[in-house]
């Protein structure tokens, strides 16, 4: 969910929907806002369906305008997308308002005790509890301070919450547990966001609230404490996006956009990262070189998208710096009981930073006495904070659901990891890290010219666009990339698809084949391992000679693959482990149109939220 507080001079209804408007990758199943003015009345306005549905409404029934206001933008988990299961929830007597991001674990004991004193409630929601039990600690205090922080202690799981108390305007109290909360410090007003999207637009000094923290903002004055109302220092920090960058600036769609910014988001990423050829990651500092010699295995966790950078960075890690990698889900990670020790890295890979999956399994990590470093997208995020070190890529925002250009830039960061540890642990010559180097620092003008060619792409997705069916075969590098293209496929378009590696075709995946199946296949180089490329031809063959409809994604120049291909991508020369970098791109562009085509909303496909702070 994504959450937005305000307090200053401005109508805090303009602040808060143009927070939502950024915050709505977090979930657009409901919306709503709450507005306090100078005279102490609160409204509220809620509504099921995307923000532009509680948008069209307001502005037919406008609100007060008031200096103080809360927004949430809800992917729902306790009771369907309803108006009133929509955020914000009221107190018994209507006199607060709360809303809430996360899980409330005790709630159905509160609400029973809650009931047995006869309170009463209008949802099914966790999140009422809540508000609930704020209103009753207000009315036995007096001071809305004092009652939330009564309110906080008593709630188990994982939370966000920001309420506002008609009595006290001018002020929003928050708390987090779990689940992401940052502060926006401006002048003579101050913001609260999920992330700093939500507030980029109006400051870029934000400061990270900690575990377990209760922040209160008024116009002038922020104060942080723990549970226990004890002062805690924070440190701000300077927010590195551009507020424009977090804007479609023109682009029909904000995957159209960030799919066109790959070659900047990879770019960015390399950017004073290699010095006189080397590469120099000051944020590892604090991992010595004879900490990374002592690595005996290096675990990459992250969910989606994030995973499948994971898998393609294992061939490369393993390939130069000789350490094992295994690369494992985060939800699968932390309920196994890995083997872990000091000697194990375990490496979180998120665009986010806040996807609790992987934020429980690096906690999990820590516990057990790993060291843990995460390759993270955004600032002040949750993850990074867990972390013993962070390594950041720099995409930019990320606001489509589905994510790419965080993809390039995730490889890009891990593959100067991967070089770093081939340096420091001396298993690659100065001459193939050099290579190699050169390689990584091309990639960027290599996109451009995928992205340049890309109009044969967009025709093929617009005449695919009644298929219910697409497999997608990779092999080595390119393995992840099939499961890459058929998860975009997925999300984007609502087709089936599959990814499978080339080799495993015979073991099952074969008897899928019948005429007409569309299937993608990428293409190792002819000049990479010598086994690899006539392996893959030979895959064509076998699913061409069974009726499949073949469309190979393979490097300038190879025409071995010219006479069993229905249709063939071209993606410029690249060392092997280079190519999925470019490879991916068609991919993406052909469930982004073929998404359009079907008339489906790219960025916000049903179901799906870009950033899943629930386990
Ligand atoms: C969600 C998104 C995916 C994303 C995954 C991991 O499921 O829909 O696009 O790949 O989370 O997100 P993260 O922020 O951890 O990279």
């Amino acid at each position: 969910c994504g959450i937005v507080g305000y307090v200053g001079e401005r109508n805090s209804l303009d602040v808060l929907m143009g927070g939502l408007r950024r915050l709505e990758y977090r979930g657009y199943d409901s919306a709503g806002v709450a507005v306090v003015d100078d005279d102490g009345a609160i409204e509220t306005m809620k509504r099921a369906g995307k923000l532009q549905v509680l948008a069209d409404e307001l502005s037919e029934n406008p609100l007060h305008r008031g200096g103080t206001g809360i927004g949430h933008t809800r992917w729902a988990t306790h009771g369907g997308p309803t108006d009133s299961n929509a955020h914000p929830h009221l107190g018994d007597d209507g006199r607060l308002a709360l809303i809430h991001n996360g899980i409330i674990e005790n709630f159905s004991e509160l609400k029973e005790e809650l009931l047995a004193e006869g309170f009463s409630f209008e949802s099914e929601t966790d999140t009422e509890v809540a508000a609930v039990l704020l209103g009753k600690e207000y009315a036995a205090t007096g001071d809305l301070r004092e009652a939330f922080r009564n309110t906080v202690s008593r709630l188990d799981g994982a939370f966000t919450l920001l309420a506002v108390h008609r009595a006290e305007p001018g002020v929003v109290v928050g708390a987090r547990r779990n689940s992401p909360l940052v502060i926006g410090l401006g002048e003579g007003e101050n913001f609260l966001g999920s992330d700093v999207a939500a507030f980029v637009e109006y400051t870029k000094r934000a400061v990270a609230i900690g575990q377990d923290q209760i922040v209160t903002i008024t116009a002038d004055e922020v104060v942080v404490t723990d549970f226990d109302g004890q002062p805690v220092e924070v440190e701000s920090f300077e927010v590195a996006w551009d507020a424009s960058a977090a804007e479609k600036g023109g682009w029909s769609s904000f995957m159209r956009k960030e799919v066109a910014e790959q070659p900047e988001a990879v770019a960015k990423t390399l950017l004073g990262r290699v010095v006189d050829g080397r590469v120099v990651i000051p944020e590892l500092e604090s991992f010595g070189d004879e900490e990374l010699r002592g690595i005996r295995r290096i675990t990459l966790i992250a969910c989606g998208t994030a995973a499948y950078a994971g898998m393609v960075a294992k061939y490369a890690i393993e390939q130069w710096a000789r350490v094992p990698v295994e690369v494992e889900l985060s939800h699968e990670f932390r309920y196994r009981e890995p083997v872990l020790d000091e000697h194990t890295l375990v490496v979180s890979i998120s665009q986010s930073g806040e996807t609790m999956d992987t934020l429980m399994a690096v906690k999990y990590a820590r516990e057990q006495g790993a060291r843990t470093i995460s390759i993270c997208n955004t600032q002040g995020a949750t993850i990074p904070r867990e972390s013993d070190a962070v390594v950041y890529t720099h995409a930019g925002p990320e606001v489509a659901v589905a994510s790419t250009k965080a993809f390039v830039a995730q490889i890009a960061a891990l593959y100067l990891f991967g070089l770093h540890l081939a340096r420091v642990r001396g298993t690659l010559s100065a001459e193939a890290l050099a290579d190699q180097l050169a390689e990584l620092q091309a990639v960027p003008e290599k996109l451009e010219a995928v992205l340049a060619e890309s109009e044969k792409v967009t025709q093929l997705a617009h005449w695919m666009a009644d298929t219910r069916s697409v497999l997608f075969l990779g092999r080595h590098v390119g393995y992840p990339i099939a499961l890459e293209g058929a998860l975009k496929l997925k999300e984007l378009a609502y087709i089936h698809a599959e990814g499978f590696a080339a080799g495993e075709l015979k073991h099952g995946p074969i008897a899928l084949i019948e005429p007409g199946q569309p299937v993608f296949v990428v293409v190792p180089s002819p000049r990479g391992s010598a086994a690899l490329h006539p392996k893959v031809v030979s895959n064509i063959q076998e699913i061409r000679a069974r009726g499949a409809r073949v469309i190979a994604i393979a490097e300038e120049g190879d025409a071995a693959v010219l006479p069993f291909a229905d249709e063939v991508l071209r993606i410029p020369l690249a060392a092997p482990l280079f190519e999925p970098l470019l490879a991916v791109v068609p991919l993406q562009i052909f469930a982004m149109e073929l998404s359009q085509a079907k008339g489906l909303d790219v960025d916000q496909p049903r179901n799906l939220a870009k950033s899943v702070t629930v386990e």
